[in-house]
């Protein structure tokens, strides 16, 4: 299916990252943190009430995430999109993980629902910053005006960025092939992509060890391991060439 795709939809969720060793948002609830509720620490209310815990929490995770390492779930998908762009087919990687990692693995059309640890906004004029040095030495952190910023993550409450929504109705709408990868897919509105890619006339295909909601609604159901299989299906379909993880430089 990939080897003949031209329009390919990936979808991926905490179980690409999970053999990165990233913690999730409440497994990151250990130690000093673990007293806290996560409404405290992932809404907007919570952000008003105590900033400066809220962003000591985010700034903790941020660092955790660069401390972890793409794993070959995140470079196979990676090479996926190069393959792609080098056979000039459409890829975009629609993620609901705020890690930053398939970035660094070497995918450059993605698209991140949920926003990113490693990007901050301005409270004021919403301005984002990316990729500020870690850790903060103020927390809040400001801006060089004096201005607070605020994580650039979705938390619970918010709206999603409608940017981000309309770009995946989009893709989704004329995609071909479409892959939910690491995602229990119960969260809304990322649940519900693999039907719409099936109303579109996509193949759908899930990657997860374990049965999920969308597991009856898709043509294949892999159940297996991100890190484990997807190297496998782009060998596959590609080829073994391109060892090198970031490859395509020499
Ligand atoms: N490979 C593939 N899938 C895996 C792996 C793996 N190695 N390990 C675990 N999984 C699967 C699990 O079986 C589970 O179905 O990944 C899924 C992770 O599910 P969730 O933790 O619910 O993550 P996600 O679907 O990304 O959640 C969506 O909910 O908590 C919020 O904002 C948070 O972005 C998150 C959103």
């Amino acid at each position: 299916m990939l080897a003949d795709a031209r329009r390919v939809v990936v979808l991926t969720g905490a179980g690409v990252s999970a053999e990165s060793k990233i913690p999730t948002f409440r497994d990151a609830m250990e130690g000093l943190w673990a007293s806290f509720d996560p409404q405290s620490l992932a809404t907007p209310e919570g952000f008003a009430a105590d900033p400066e815990t809220v962003t000591k929490w985010y700034d903790f995770r941020r660092m955790k995430c660069r401390e972890a390492e793409p794993n070959p779930g995140h470079l196979a998908l990676a090479r996926i999109e190069r393959e792609l762009e080098s056979r000039s087919r459409e890829f975009i990687l629609l993620t609901q993980n705020v890690d930053g990692l398939h970035r660094r693995a070497g995918n450059k059309s993605v698209v991140e629902l949920h926003g990113s640890l490693e990007v901050w906004r301005c409270t004021e004029t919403g301005e984002e910053f990316r990729d500020l040095p870690a850790p903060f030495d103020t927390y809040p952190p400001r801006t060089d005006r004096g201005t607070v910023l605020r994580p650039g993550v979705v938390w619970f409450g918010e709206m999603l960025p409608p940017e981000a929504i309309e770009t995946a109705g989009e893709r989704l709408d004329t995609c071909d092939l479409f892959f939910a990868i690491g995602t229990s897919a119960t969260v809304y509105p990322a649940a519900g992509f693999s039907d719409l890619a099936r109303a579109a006339g996509a193949s759908t295909v899930e990657i997860n060890p374990d049965a999920t909601p969308a597991s009856g609604h898709v043509d294949e159901s892999v159940r297996a391991r991100a890190g484990a299989v997807l190297p496998e299906i782009v060998e596959l379909a590609f080829g073994a060439g391109d060892a090198s993880p970031r490859g395509g430089n020499g």
